[in-house]
């Protein structure tokens, strides 16, 4: 049987960790794929850089939008990260060029997934992003496929692994918030910029996805209104508790009578609400369906290994030939997000 060609962008902690995925588990990933998953061609910044994986026996590319034009290659896969730049232009020529894309890069999708979407549905190409939220937690299929036959009311949960991995070890530890950050940092779990993770971007990229997928509504990330945990003090943690309460940052997302309503903040959560028990890097998101009740999606949502692992999958997907549309309906069927509500409730 004929493979599944990779061209892979981006060696970093979650491409590193796709490759040794696929060495560790060749066998059991072309059983379930119905064919073997195999990367041909590489690129990054640094083509001499040790990445702890055997990279010489794969094409080098020097110009990663390059791999949309690999001969050997059926499909990308982008791990370099950010919203535009190199992981847009290689998404476009992709996409534009015939390939397949799978993506982790949650702002990219929060900014240009609609456009992708439109792009690969008109290419009869497949367009995959279950890595880009909740890590290795299979929240999009679950919404897009597991879900589909429901109204959901609201979808809320912790969506940053950093910042709940910082708060519950302060909330733990007593230790300092920029100590923690380094440990956050040292294992594989924070974005370049980490900004990003404190002052809550992250989690509202991941939560104006969710959304979409879980109202049918088009991305609308502009929407979304945003306070990080850059200003809780171990002081706030310890007077929560002392009330019966954990912090968390959570992200969530309704369609109220002023159209979808999305926010990420600091919220005081109750000891009775699953919610508070999260701790650690782990993702929990909830979504309340008409049928279905409460589901609770919840995992590892950052590092090389779950990020790795649902990367994969969806190239498994692929290789089976389960294109799919990328958000639960065909993208030019999502409707307008209404306006945005960010008043109190
Ligand atoms: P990372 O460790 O910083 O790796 C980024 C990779 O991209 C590096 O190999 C880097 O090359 C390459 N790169 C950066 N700029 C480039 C450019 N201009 N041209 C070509 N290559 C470039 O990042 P990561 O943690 O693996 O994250 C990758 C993506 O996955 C991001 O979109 C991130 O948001 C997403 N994600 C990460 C996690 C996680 O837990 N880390 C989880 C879910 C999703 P060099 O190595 O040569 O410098
Ligand atoms: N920086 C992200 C986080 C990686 O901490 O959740 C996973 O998307």
């Amino acid at each position: 049987t004929e493979p599944l060609r990779i061209a892979l962008a981006g060696l970093g902690t979650v491409g590193a960790g796709v490759i040794r995925l696929i060495d560790a588990n060749a066998a059991l990933i072309a059983r379930r794929a119905g064919r073997p998953i195999e990367v041909v061609a590489v690129s990054a910044r640094d083509r001499a850089k040790d990445r702890g994986v055997d990279i010489t026996r794969f094409d080098w590319v020097d110009d990663t939008a390059e791999l949309a034009r690999h001969p050997r290659a059926d499909v990308v896969v982008e791990l370099v990260g950010g919203s535009d730049g190199p992981a847009l232009t290689l998404a476009r020529a992709s996409l534009a060029g015939g390939k397949s894309f799978v993506t982790a890069n949650k702002a990219m999708i929060a900014h240009h997934g609609l456009e992708l979407a439109n792009a690969a549905e008109t290419a009869g190409l497949a367009l995959k992003f279950e890595a880009a939220v909740a890590g290795g937690v299979p929240v999009i299929k679950g919404l897009r496929e597991g879900a589909a036959a429901n109204e959901i009311a609201r979808v809320y949960g912790i969506l940053n692994g950093t910042c709940n991995f910082i708060l519950s070890k302060m909330e733990a530890e007593g230790r300092d918030f920029a100590e923690i950050l380094a440990e956050a940092q040292r294992l594989g779990y924070a974005e370049a910029d980490p900004s990003f993770d404190i002052d809550g971007v992250d989690a509202a990229h991941k939560l104006s996805i969710l959304a979409s997928l879980a109202f049918g509504t088009q991305p609308a990330f502009d929407q979304v209104a945003i306070t990080g945990v850059r200003h809780v003090l171990a002081a706030d943690i310890a007077e929560a508790a002392s009330l019966g309460y954990r912090i968390r940052l959570l992200g969530v997302a309704d369609a109220g009578s002023g159209g979808l309503f999305q926010r990420v903040h600091p919220h005081l959560v109750p000891l009775s609400h699953p919610l508070a028990h999260v701790t650690g890097s782990t993702n929990a998101v909830v979504a309340e369906g008409n049928f279905v009740g409460r589901l609770l999606f919840q995992g590892a949502g950052a590092g090389d290994g779950p990020t790795a692992s649902a990367v994969v999958a969806d190239l498994i997907d692929i290789a089976r030939g389960e294109f799919g549309p990328p958000y639960a309906m065909p993208a030019a069927a999502l409707a307008a997000p209404g306006a945005a509500d960010t008043g109190e409730r």
